[in-house]
């Protein structure tokens, strides 16, 4: 073979070569072009292997035009398996989009019940004015709940709270003034006390704003000089705190067995500013609260020297709180676990 048969060869196979490769769409048939054009039983094969009948003085020619032989299979073999790189790329993209327009997997985020919104705006309140949280159980002593605070049997106030009986001496607690007995029998009647006592509390009760089940925050104040006046500061206070420093607050005289003077606190209604409506019962304001100056007898049941202390205690009502200050209806909505209507209570 001389060169100029080689060029033919060569020229014969680079086009058919280019015709083929405009086949080849996938893998497979680039593979079979490779084997077919640059493989062990292609025709560039058997022209490398008859180098060898080449006369010594054509090898280098030869040498150089098979190279650039080789050279064009291969580079038309590369340029095919780089569109295909690419095509697959652009095909794997295509697929794994991502489409940010799709709206996500919505997670329900747990908000806080507004029953315990209140107790938590009410004790970070009291712990601010350097009071501390106590705690008693709910199943309680008729004694603590009765007459260590100045209710004794047959007593016509205990109507005052229709209450549930476990056994003769045992009572589920209709209030949380029985955690000021424990607590000022803990302190065996030394030194003074400055407490906040969140709790639910059990009644006969049942209507739209009466639940068997409620919640009660009790508060207690002992000092050897504390005064009724004090008591109307810290509950101004408070009211004001949670129901806004414009809302009027007063003080009418009531009646607590563990308390004298005994006062209830109003708030002026928000619902008409004081013009009277529904929800006032067209008075103009909002009974919110009982407190008073611990009754005597009370700081002595409970071992206390009533010449040497004095105290002042108030008693709010969770629910009735939450249900004026966020407008609801009934009471129990509360314990319904309805999310939908926890969930308006989420602060963003
Ligand atoms: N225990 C009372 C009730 O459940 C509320 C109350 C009134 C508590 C006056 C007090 C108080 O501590 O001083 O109706």
């Amino acid at each position: 073979m001389d060169i100029k048969e080689f060029d033919e060869i060569s020229t014969r196979e680079i086009a058919l070569a280019k015709e083929e490769i405009t086949h080849v769409d996938n893998r497979m048939t680039l593979e079979q072009f490779k084997g077919k054009f640059l493989g062990k039983k292609s025709l560039l094969t058997s022209l490398y292997q008859s180098m060898r009948e080449v006369p010594s003085d054509q090898k280098k020619d030869f040498g150089l035009k098979l190279t650039e032989m080789k050279n064009t299979l291969n580079g038309l073999f590369e340029e095919k398996e780089e569109e295909m790189k690419s095509l697959e790329l652009s095909r794997k993209l295509e697929s794994e989009k991502i489409d940010i327009t799709l709206p996500g997997n919505h997670k329900r985020i747990g908000s806080k019940h507004p029953f315990y919104a209140i107790v938590d705006e009410v004790v970070d309140f009291f712990v601010g004015l350097g009071f501390s949280v106590a705690s008693g159980p709910e199943v309680e002593s008729d004694y603590n709940n009765f007459e260590m605070m100045n209710i004794p049997k047959d007593h016509p106030a205990r109507d005052m709270q229709d209450s549930f009986s476990i056994d003769q001496s045992t009572v589920l607690r209709s209030h949380t003034s029985c955690v000021q007995a424990r607590v000022m029998k803990a302190m065996a009647g030394k030194g003074p006390v400055k407490v906040i006592c969140p709790g639910k509390v059990y009644r006969r009760d049942n209507d739209a704003t009466h639940s068997h089940q409620f919640g009660q925050i009790e508060g207690l104040v002992i000092s050897e000089d504390c005064t009724f006046a004090n008591l109307l500061e810290t509950l101004t206070l408070l009211l004001k705190h949670l129901f806004g420093e414009k809302r009027e607050v007063r003080f009418r005289p009531s009646f607590f067995p563990f308390t004298e003077p005994s006062v209830e606190a109003d708030i002026q209604c928000f619902e008409c500013n004081g013009k009277g409506c529904s929800l006032c019962k067209h008075t103009g304001w909002i009974e919110v609260l009982g407190s008073g100056m611990v009754h005597p007898n009370v700081l002595r049941l409970n071992g206390y020297d009533d010449k040497k202390y004095k105290g002042f205690a108030f008693g709010i009502g969770i629910d009735r709180v939450a249900m004026l200050k966020y407008g609801i209806d009934d009471i129990k909505r509360f314990y319904t676990n309805d999310i939908d209507f926890i969930e308006q209570f989420r602060k963003e």
